[in-house]
């Protein structure tokens, strides 16, 4: 049987991280893991719990209440997507609206919550065989990693396709808020204290600016094709 490897896919917002991290993972029989889904989900709980006031977060509230969260994915039935819970509830849906997004990098500042997820990440991908995608899977959580991508393109391209998908959902949005939360969301992301969005040294850069969604994903087969041959 061939080798199993660990791909750590790591970059930007909206840069198509996900779409084609699942693809790669269902093509090459690995289990993949949207790790942003999870920072996502403590922020569904912070907000549903009123742990946030006026755009300010109770941090300690919120690490006092941690132990209180479980997060479980759970396969769709039809689509074979591997969908969000929190304690044992189906939140796929509730998670990717503007509302979550304009906290969750403020969430994923803190330390507590890290670590829980880290080691939960480290333990799901114990066993290789894993594609998982976030901003320090590459740094943080496998630094072993055998396939380092960084994900990234222009923020004006990545707000127009989270517009569209936030559209095709029905949802309210302005194009210019949703680019707002795009630039807002890098500078938090890469100037935090705790793993702050960093390309790993070893990792193979992929600016999807002016990439369709078939050469995302073929290119990220050859590298993980060419990464299980040697
Ligand atoms: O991939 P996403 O847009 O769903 O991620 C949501 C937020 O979670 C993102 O703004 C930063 C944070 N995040 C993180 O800090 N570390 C990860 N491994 C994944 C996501």
């Amino acid at each position: 049987m061939q080798r199993k490897i660990t791909i750590a896919i790591d970059g930007h917002s909206s840069t198509g991280k996900s779409t084609a991290a699942k693809q790669l993972a269902q093509e090459l029989g690995y289990l993949y893991v949207d790790t942003g889904a999870m920072y996502r989900a403590v922020s569904f709980f912070a907000l549903s719990e009123n742990l946030i006031h006026n755009g300010i977060l109770d941090k300690s509230k919120l690490e006092q209440r941690l132990h209180e969260i479980t997060i479980t994915f759970e396969r769709h039935p039809e689509n074979g997507n591997n969908e969000v819970c929190l304690n044992g509830r189906n939140i796929e849906k509730e998670i990717r609206t503007l509302e979550v997004s304009s906290v969750v990098s403020k969430i994923a500042e803190v330390s507590a919550v890290r670590s829980k997820l880290v080691e939960q990440q480290q333990k799901m991908g114990a066993e290789k065989g894993v594609v998982m995608d976030g901003r320090d899977i590459g740094t943080v959580v496998f630094p072993d990693a055998e396939l380092k991508v960084f994900m990234t393109a222009a923020a004006d391209e990545r707000a127009k396709r989270r517009y569209e998908e936030l559209k095709k959902r029905g949802d309210h949005v302005e194009y210019e808020d949703v680019l707002n939360n795009v630039i807002e969301r890098d500078q938090i992301d890469s100037n935090r204290e705790d793993s702050p969005l960093v390309q790993a040294a070893d990792a193979r850069l992929l600016d999807t600016s002016h990439m369709d969604r078939d050469e995302q994903f073929d290119t990220l087969l050859h590298w993980a094709k060419e990464r299980l041959r040697n």
